[in-house]
Parts: C-alpha cells; sequence; structure tokens
C-alpha cells in the first residue's frame, strides 16, 4: 500500500503517529516559508504543512503543486495551533507536518476544481464532459456512496427473504413497457435485431413458470422515450417476482425493504402497513395517480354548484357533463398580483389544454372577490367560499373542463403553489400506494383500448366479466409505490391463465397471430403449469434521488445521458465505421 491512513481518517488519537497519505491537491497556499496543501481523496481533506518539517529537496517538489496533482506525502500527525481549528472538517483538529513528498503523477489546469459548489458549479455540459473531475466533488461522492449503500441494503433483504437473482438478457425480443425500443442489429442473421431490454418483464414471468418462485434482479433497462428530469434512456430497476401470492404479499415485501431503507439510511422509523388510495381516489382528491401527500390543498368538487349559478362558463360545462373543480390555496391571496395571475392562467391554458383559469380572493369578511364575482349571487359566492371550507386571505383557483383536463391542470397548479407557497417541508418523506387502477385507457387518436400497465396484467376476480361487458370499469390488480409524489414502483399480480391472457390481447386489438409472434414465447409457457405470480419493479434511481433530495435522476447515475440522449463524455451515440455497418448489412439511408 502506498499510504497508511485515507484523507478523512486523521484525528487527535492519531497525534505523534508518523503516517503516509495519497490524494488529490484541492487547494494550495503559499505562505512563503510554509506552504499550506488540503488533499482530498473520496474520504475527505487533511491539512498537510510543508514547513521546517520537510527536507529541501522536498520542499522544492511542494512548491511546484498545482490543483489536481496527485502526491504521496510522508509527515507526523499534529495538533492544530490554537485559533486554527476546523470544526468544520472531520480531520480539522489535526495537520500532517510533511517529512517529505512524492509527485505521483501531474494534472493538466482543470476547467473546474472539485471544490466549486453551488452558484460557483460549472453548466451540467462541461461537467458531464469531464464527468471524472465532476465525480471528485464530495456531493457526487456521498450520492454514489448513497447508492451503493442503497443498492446493497435493498439485496441483502431480498437475500434474507429467499429471492434469488437471476440475470435475464440484455440481447432478446421486444418488451412490452410502452416506450419506443433500443435495438442492437445481428451480423449473424442480417436484417434482423436485437431489443434492449425495457425491462426483464417477459423473462421474470417465465422464470416463475420455471419454479424459481422468489426472483430479484438488479436490472438495466433501456427505453427510447422522450426525457424528463426523472427519466434516463438507461435506467435501472430493482425488479422483482414472486409465485402464489397476491397483491398484499407483494407490497408486504416491498414494504418491509422500504422501512429498513429509511431506517438505515435516513433514520425514519416508517409507519407500516403504508396508507393506500385507490386511483379513483387520486384523481378525484389529486388529479393525478402518484399525488404528492405531503400537504393538503386538494381538489374540492364545485360541479354540483356550478349547475345552479348564473355564470355562463360554470353552468355549460356542468350541464354537458363535464366537471368544475378547484383549489384554495391557504393565505396566498396576497402573493399572486394580476399579472402573476394573468401567467398562471397562460400556463395552465397552454401547458394543460384548459380553456381558462377562474379565480376568487377572500377578503377579510369572508367575501369572495374577483372581477367574475359579478357573475354569481352573493348566496352562490358564500356556498362557493364554504365548499372550499375558504378563509380569509385565501386564493381560489377553479377550473371548468372535461375530467381529465380539470386534472391534468388541478395536478399541475398544486404541484407548483404547493412548492411555491412552501407548503411541505422538502426533507420529509412520505411513502403510500395507489391501488386498483383501471385495466385499459381509451386511446382516442387509435379509437382503441391500451394496457395502463402492460398487457400481463391480471383483472381483479370480480372485475372478470367487465372484460366483456365495460372494460373501461375493469379494475387491475395494480399498485403504484409512490414516494413524494414521484412514481417509485409499479407493479402487478399477472395473468397465468392462457385463455385469460387470449382474451385481454383481443381487447387490446393484439391479434392472435400478432400475439404469437411478439410473446408466443410466453404464452407457451403459460400453458406448461404456470403458477399464480405477480411482481413489481423499483426504480432504483429515482429511488437514490428521493432519499437524497436530489433535482435530477443525472446527479444519481455516474455516467448519465443528457436530455438529447448523449454521453458528452464518450460521445455516445457515434457513427461508425463503415466496415461495421457492411458486416451487418446495413446501409444509412441519407
Ligand atoms: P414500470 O414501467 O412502471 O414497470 O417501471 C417500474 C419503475 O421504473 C422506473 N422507471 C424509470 N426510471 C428512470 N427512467 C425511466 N425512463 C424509467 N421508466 C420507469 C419508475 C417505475 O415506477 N415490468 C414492469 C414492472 C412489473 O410489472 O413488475 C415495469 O417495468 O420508478
Ligand atoms: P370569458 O367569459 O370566457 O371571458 O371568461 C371569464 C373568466 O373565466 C376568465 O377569467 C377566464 O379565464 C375564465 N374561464 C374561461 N373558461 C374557463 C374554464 N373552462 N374554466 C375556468 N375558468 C374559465
Amino acid at each position: 500500500m502506498l499510504r497508511t491512513h485515507s484523507c478523512g481518517e486523521l484525528r487527535s488519537e492519531h497525534v505523534g503517529q508518523r503516517v503516509t497519505l495519497c490524494g488529490w491537491v484541492d487547494t494550495y497556499r503559499d505562505h512563503g516559508r510554509t506552504l499550506f496543501v488540503d488533499l482530498r481523496d473520496r474520504y475527505g481533506k487533511t491539512q498537510i504543512v510543508f514547513g521546517p518539517d520537510c527536507s529541501a529537496a522536498s520542499f522544492e517538489t511542494a512548491s511546484t503543486l498545482r490543483p489536481e496533482f496527485v502526491v504521496q506525502v510522508t509527515g507526523n500527525v499534529a495538533h492544530r495551533p490554537e485559533g486554527t481549528v476546523n470544526l468544520k472538517l472531520s480531520t480539522g483538529e489535526i495537520e500532517v507536518r510533511a517529512e517529505s513528498v512524492e509527485l505521483l503523477n501531474r494534472s493538466l489546469v482543470p476547467p473546474f476544481y472539485p471544490s466549486q459548489t453551488g452558484e460557483e458549479l460549472p453548466g451540467e455540459d462541461l461537467r458531464l464532459k469531464y464527468r471524472y473531475l465532476d465525480l471528485r466533488r464530495p456531493e457526487m461522492q456521498q450520492t454514489l456512496l448513497l447508492r451503493h449503500r442503497m443498492i446493497k441494503r435493498m439485496r441483502d433483504y431480498a437475500d434474507e427473504l429467499g429471492f434469488l437473482e437471476v440475470e435475464t438478457p440484455m440481447l432478446g425480443r421486444s418488451t412490452p413497457e410502452g416506450a419506443r425500443d433500443y435495438l442492437v442489429p445481428s451480423r449473424i442473421q442480417q436484417g434482423c435485431f436485437y431489443a434492449l431490454p425495457q425491462s426483464p418483464q417477459l423473462y421474470k414471468q417465465i422464470l416463475m413458470v420455471a419454479g424459481y418462485d422468489r426472483y430479484i434482479q438488479v436490472a438495466r433497462c433501456f427505453r427510447d422515450e422522450d426525457l424528463r428530469a426523472d427519466r434516463q434512456p438507461e435506467f435501472t430497476q430493482l425488479d422483482l417476482e414472486m409465485s402464489f401470492v397476491g397483491m398484499d404479499d407483494v407490497m408486504g415485501v416491498v414494504e418491509g425493504m422500504m422501512a429498513r431503507l429509511a431506517k438505515e439510511i435516513l433514520g425514519l422509523e416508517l409507519a407500516l402497513p403504508l396508507p393506500r388510495m385507490t386511483y379513483d381516489e387520486a384523481m378525484e382528491r389529486f388529479g393525478h395517480d402518484a399525488p404528492d401527500l405531503r400537504f393538503g390543498m386538494e381538489i374540492v368538487d364545485l360541479t354540483d354548484l356550478a349547475r345552479e349559478c348564473d355564470f355562463r362558463v360554470f353552468r355549460a360545462a356542468a350541464e354537458s357533463g363535464q366537471r368544475v373543480r378547484g383549489l384554495c390555496a391557504p393565505g396566498a391571496a396576497g402573493r399572486y398580483s394580476r399579472k402573476a395571475i394573468d401567467e398562471l392562467t397562460t400556463w395552465i391554458v397552454q401547458d394543460f389544454g384548459a380553456k381558462g383559469l377562474a379565480w376568487f380572493k377572500v377578503e377579510q369578511g369572508g367575501t369572495l372577490s374577483a372581477p367574475i364575482a359579478k357573475n354569481f349571487s352573493a348566496e352562490m359566492l358564500r356556498r362557493i367560499g364554504q365548499r372550499f371550507g375558504a378563509a380569509p386571505g385565501d386564493f381560489l383557483l377553479i377550473v371548468a373542463d372535461r375530467f381529465e383536463t380539470t386534472c391534468k391542470a388541478l395536478y399541475g397548479l398544486r404541484k407548483r403553489l404547493g412548492a411555491e407557497l412552501k407548503l411541505y417541508d422538502p426533507s420529509q418523506m412520505h411513502f403510500s400506494w395507489v391501488v386498483e387502477f383501471p385495466m385499459f385507457a381509451w386511446v382516442e387518436a387509435e379509437n382503441c383500448w391500451t394496457a395502463m400497465h402492460h398487457p400481463f396484467t391480471a383483472p381483479r376476480p370480480q372485475d372478470r366479466e367487465l372484460l366483456k361487458t365495460d372494460p373501461g370499469k375493469c379494475r387491475a390488480q395494480a399498485y403504484d409505490l409512490v414516494i413524494n409524489g414521484s412514481e417509485a414502483g409499479g407493479g402487478t399480480i399477472r395473468i397465468h391463465d392462457q385463455r385469460l391472457q387470449q382474451e385481454v390481447f383481443g381487447l387490446l386489438g393484439i391479434a392472435p397471430e400478432q400475439a404469437r409472434e411478439r410473446f408466443g414465447f410466453l404464452l407457451e409457457a403459460l400453458q406448461f403449469g404456470a403458477p399464480p405470480h405477480g411482481g413489481i419493479a423499483l426504480g432504483i434511481d429515482r429511488l437514490v434521488m428521493l432519499f437524497g433530495g436530489l433535482e435530477s435522476i443525472r446527479d444519481c447515475i455516474a455516467f448519465p445521458k443528457t436530455q438529447r440522449a448523449t454521453d458528452l463524455m464518450t460521445g455516445a451515440p457515434g457513427e461508425v465505421d463503415p466496415v461495421q455497418l457492411r458486416e451487418l448489412g446495413i446501409r444509412i439511408a441519407k
């Protein structure tokens, strides 16, 4: 070993010991006859003093050091002089008085320094291009450490429960998670392609047929879809599947795992079982299937009042079967000027397709005021205020539209106002389940049903008949884990009966030959003694993001892709050699 200790290890009790440290020069201060270097590695920083103890040759070397040079220093641990103790640093009580230093490597002048934080941080493109420098930043190191600890605990927990980790192929057939596939051309069978897995869904079901009744995998998944702050084209799932279980069993395993993580990572005691809410309730109360339950400000329904009121916009909506719903932002009346309200209105019209935004401010006496107030009787205004449970100073926002549009608009507004009005403590964590998802969603443009989760999801036993009579009402044995308004995981009990599977494919407009062509191997396997089974996949990147309180999914992945799905460090995706293309039988269309 080139070192006796790490740069984060030395304390007062080491005073008097002779040590050797290795690391990177973090900062460098030249005080003439004394040179100070903060030496950094992933464990911390230690102050090194090149002074009277140092040999002349080593002092000479020390004076050539620059940030990010790599050195090996030998010296003696000493108390820092009075008044120079740095309590912010774990090694802040001591310093190492150097005797000798070895320059192990030089560095070019870096485009930014690992010590830069907050406002000083360079743009993300530069950080991604020089990711190895970015990863030297203590914040990034903490996050990768957090990620490691979380994955380790998830694996350990599953192992204790008898789960077996099985790897499934990367080169396979297209899987049906609903995104676009990443394709890999075959050289040996020209014109044929593998699809990278969107998830191990089909393989894990086959493992259940094969009798491996408790499977997990830390699985890489690939989805070619539009990227957002919480989506990457290549991401990691904690994927699991179990046989001879119902929903409660799968959810119980995940709850135990979350409780373990919360306790060991955050020191937080999770009360189990986690609260559950049906999909319908989530849409009514929050307008979304992954509601942020860290704060209230729930959606209030006014449709019945709207039917009776004189305001044309509301009454017409209510009478045509649409909904009139709103939010009461506590104490926010003074916060939003006319200009700010206009801006909110433009936003919900443009981004969510709402036709407008009606609003009222609640005055001191409890009356509602707004330009549109003249369209309502005093009695109606009183009833609207009462329905919201409004208090003086509150700000009421109302949308009249199709149910789906009111959901989208009010979900967006609630999320935005919740943050702007600081209605919750961002460090708080809230875990819950959303259950009883619809089996199908209607796709207007294509005039057909699509699977809400995936086509292998089982309906609730009591809804089996609805498949024939009213598929839209049919509810699935599905469950999503929601943390702080983010979908952290989702799973279902699967169909293990081949006839039911055919029926669901039929509803989804997947013809028998098409089903055979795409998932024939699964359909066949289901006929060889498939046990009842179900599972779930947790988004590991999202979990790390949530546990680490990070803004972007890219901050918890060592080498992430940009919003345009490129890797700025390696330059992927790149063009390939014409010879490679010829071998694959591929010609690029200009
Ligand atoms: P689903 O598609 O819901 O289910 O994915 C499970 C979880 O994976 C995470 N996730 C993502 N994370 C980052 N970037 C992405 N592009 C991305 N897409 C999904 C989410 C999500 O909840 N096979 C099923 C699971 C099952 O039924 O067992 C599946 O993949 O946190
Ligand atoms: P109008 O009568 O169309 O000028 O609308 C009067 C007010 O009602 C304006 O402030 C609009 O933003 C608002 N408004 C219009 N349509 C809707 C709607 N569908 N839901 C809520 N408010 C609306």
